[in-house]
């Protein structure tokens, strides 16, 4: 069975991916970047399956080491600085990291192995202001933060390596997706998680910044497979992912508070510090090419996905306080 290089597998989609992989038998290499403390709780369940190895998309000898050593079939570069605001904060790491990177690790697959599929995380906000409704593969891209910026970088440099080189390397634009899995920091999760606390009795508010934004959110779950089926198929072509519906942070704090019994407008708070300098206010994708190249459909909705996460919170928040 092949071999996949994950790059980001500590974080919420590399661990999904990698409980896919598995699932099909590949072989799967995970590349962590050194820290001080250990970030393996996504994939600590399936620690003693996979084979972990010290890699960083700053460094370019560790990515041609790791493809030396291990030739992996696919690899699938999810890292990323991936917080948006971080990136008005942090714009040059930004760069470094989601926007660069991508280029260290395609030479590295050029000069080892020209041969190896590659896997780009893209991302909706490349669109940003958007341009169309809803957004599909030829909607010009308008980035609105340096995060979107540096995926633009990303996304291109992708196109073109395998245009310059012929490298099977393809560019996944995938709209948001959540899961209990998710950083605490995006919203969805800070509202779930929020929900949970409030609804056990930990605090009484919950700060949030713009309730009227829009996204087209989907279960994490759903969208790794479309991954790798992108990495099947006989020609290299990019691909959006979404569900093609829309909800605004508001609806998402109704559907989580109103699903324990409780009014989300007794408990959230808007609050300055968390708007953003320059806001993308409509996310929704139109997936019709992966539902017709690659059979690929989500099956999470809405509904089924703010109840998983509210589950999956109140459970870990109740063992906490136990
Ligand atoms: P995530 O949970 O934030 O995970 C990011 C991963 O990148 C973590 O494993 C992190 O490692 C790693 N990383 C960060 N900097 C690195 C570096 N310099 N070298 C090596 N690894 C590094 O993100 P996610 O939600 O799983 O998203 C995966 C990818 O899809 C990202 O590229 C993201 O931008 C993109 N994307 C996500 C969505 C979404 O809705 N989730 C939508 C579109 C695109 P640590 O654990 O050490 O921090
Ligand atoms: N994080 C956060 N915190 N967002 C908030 C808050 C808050 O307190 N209040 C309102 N929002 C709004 C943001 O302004 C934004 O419009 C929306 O909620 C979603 O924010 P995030 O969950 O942080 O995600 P994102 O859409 O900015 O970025 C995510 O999706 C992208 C794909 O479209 C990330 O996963 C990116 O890495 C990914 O590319």
């Amino acid at each position: 069975m092949p071999t996949a290089l994950i790059t980001g597998i500590t974080g919420q989609d590399g661990s999904y991916l990698a409980d896919f992989l598995l699932s099909k038998d590949y072989t799967v290499i995970g590349m962590v970047r050194r820290s001080s403390t250990v970030t393996f709780e996504r994939i600590k369940h399936i620690q003693d399956e996979i084979t972990i190895i010290q890699g960083d998309l700053h460094d370019q000898s560790s990515l041609v080491d790791v493809m030396e050593e291990y030739r992996p079939e696919e690899v699938y570069n999810l890292a990323a600085q991936s917080f948006v605001p971080t990136s008005w904060n942090q714009p040059v790491l930004t760069g470094e990291v989601t926007a660069l990177g991508v280029t260290r690790l395609l030479e590295a697959i050029r000069h080892v192995n020209p041969k190896t599929r590659f896997y780009q995380a893209s991302s909706s906000e490349m669109f940003g202001k958007v341009r169309e409704v809803p957004q599909r593969e030829t909607t010009p891209f308008y980035p609105r933060s340096p995060y979107g910026v540096a995926k633009v970088y990303a996304h291109w440099i992708t196109v073109n390596y395998r245009e310059s080189y012929d490298l099977f390397s393809v560019s996944g634009i995938l709209f948001n997706h959540e899961s209990p899995r998710r950083g605490l920091e995006f919203v969805t999760r800070k509202i779930t998680n929020g929900v949970a606390r409030i609804k056990l009795g930990l605090t009484k508010e919950l700060h949030l910044g713009n309730l009227e934004a829009q996204r087209d959110w989907g279960f994490a779950g759903d969208y790794v497979e479309g991954m790798w089926l992108m990495l099947q198929q006989e020609q290299p072509r990019d691909y959006v992912l979404g569900t093609g519906q829309t909800h605004a942070v508001r609806e998402f704090c109704e559907a989580a508070f109103g699903y324990v019994g409780l009014d989300y407008r007794d408990y959230v708070i808007q609050d300055p510090r968390f708007y953003r300098p320059a806001e993308v206010d409509l996310l929704v994708a139109d997936p019709s090419k992966a539902k017709r190249e690659l059979n690929w459909i989500p099956k999470f909705s809405f509904t089924e996905l703010v109840q998983l996460m509210v589950d999956a919170d109140l459970k870990l928040v109740a063992k906490d306080i136990s």
